[in-house]
């Protein structure tokens, strides 16, 4: 276990946000985990723990503790000829754990590729990318309750998975910390899923119709549309695909044809806010050192020395505009800090 005393931020977020916490303990093991929620710095203070840090907004100083995991490893638990569960430790890095999947022809998890951020952090936002989503295949996930140091094992089920969203977002949130991840991975009889649109036109480009191909499709269109944290702060998608009534989408569609759509269900449908957004002229604006990204809408950056607030404030401002305009709120996605 590793503490750090007024312990500079700045790495471990990537919109680069330039803050303090108290406290920054990394502990290696469930049992260290569990010694420290028992310990009087916990007792005493506010506490928070972070993966990557890859879809955070810190506004302030953090007055407290952040706990931070270092529970590695990647341990086959059950196989068969057709599939294996892997029991994945949560402070593997995601991107580490999806490229030995595709190095041994596992399927399942390379629609996800290049996606910053820790294991841990995937079932509490169901991360998902290109017609993919953790949910797909999280079979279980360990805990530790916070408040009484007990391990708890969730079932997919009990995690309640929905559009980057988790019961660890909701009535659970705060109130464990994930410790290991479950995944079942396909060993056989794999079909790429490459339905989403700029996907299938890449994976087109790859002669061999493989996992390493879909890998290598996406990390293809990411590298094109979105920034490298360590050379443009940000946190991926700043906002939440807006869910809409199919009837009010139709409504809208009178006004502006070329509305794009997922659609859920019969009842509603999900507008990409990255259109949202580029309609109201957003995209590649500047505003002092925060900017909209000139090749997706829906990332804001920091352009070097930005705080939080100057963030916040370009999201309201865009929120404002989408509003006015459209009539739809847009939410953040990323978890904003206050301290
Ligand atoms: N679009 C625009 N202008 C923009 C951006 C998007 O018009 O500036 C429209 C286009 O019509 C485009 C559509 O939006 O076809 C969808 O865009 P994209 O494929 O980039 O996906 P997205 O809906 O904007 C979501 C995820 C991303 C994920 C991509 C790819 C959310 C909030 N975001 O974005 O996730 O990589 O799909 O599957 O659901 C993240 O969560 O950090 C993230 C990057």
């Amino acid at each position: 276990m590793k503490t750090y005393e007024n312990y500079s931020l700045l790495n471990n977020n990537t919109f680069g946000i330039d803050v303090k916490a108290n406290y920054f303990i990394e502990y290696d093991s469930v049992e260290e985990l569990q010694q420290l929620l028992r310990s009087d710095l916990l007792a005493e203070s506010k506490f928070m723990q972070i993966g990557g840090g890859s879809n955070l907004l810190f506004i302030n100083d953090y007055q407290g503790v952040i706990l931070h995991s270092k529970i590695m490893g990647i341990d086959a638990i059950e196989g068969s000829r057709c599939m294996a569960v892997l029991r994945v430790g949560a402070g593997e890095r995601w991107d580490s754990f999806v490229e030995y999947c595709v190095s041994k022809n596992y399927g399942g998890v390379e629609n996800l590729s290049g996606i910053p951020g820790e294991v841990g952090a995937t079932p509490v936002q169901n991360i998902g990318a290109y017609g993919a989503e953790a949910a797909n295949t999280i079979v279980a996930v360990e805990c530790v309750n916070v408040k009484t140091g007990e391990e708890r094992t969730f079932t997919a089920k009990e995690c309640q998975f929905g559009y980057r969203d988790s019961i660890f977002k909701r009535d659970y949130k705060g109130k464990y910390i994930v410790t290991y991840v479950h995944f079942k991975l396909s060993k056989a009889g794999w079909q790429p899923n490459v339905n989403y649109g700029s996907l299938k036109d890449e994976f087109e480009k790859y002669p061999d119709k493989n996992i390493a191909a879909v890998r290598s499709a996406v990390l293809a269109i990411r590298g094109r549309k979105l920034p490298e944290p360590k050379v443009l702060g940000n946190a991926g998608s700043f906002f939440m695909n807006p869910v809409v009534s199919r009837s009010y989408y139709e409504r809208l569609l009178k006004t502006y044809p070329d509305m794009p759509c997922y659609v859920i269900s019969d009842a509603e449908v999900k507008i990409p806010a990255g259109w949202l957004i580029e309609q109201c002229g957003w995209k590649g604006k500047s505003v002092g050192n925060v900017a909209v990204h000139g090749s997706q809408a829906l990332v804001l950056i920091n352009k070097g020395g930005a705080n939080g607030l100057d963030i916040i404030n370009l999201s309201d401002s865009i929120r404002a505009s989408v509003r006015t305009k459209f009539g739809v709120d847009l939410t953040p996605e990323v978890n904003i800090i206050f301290g």
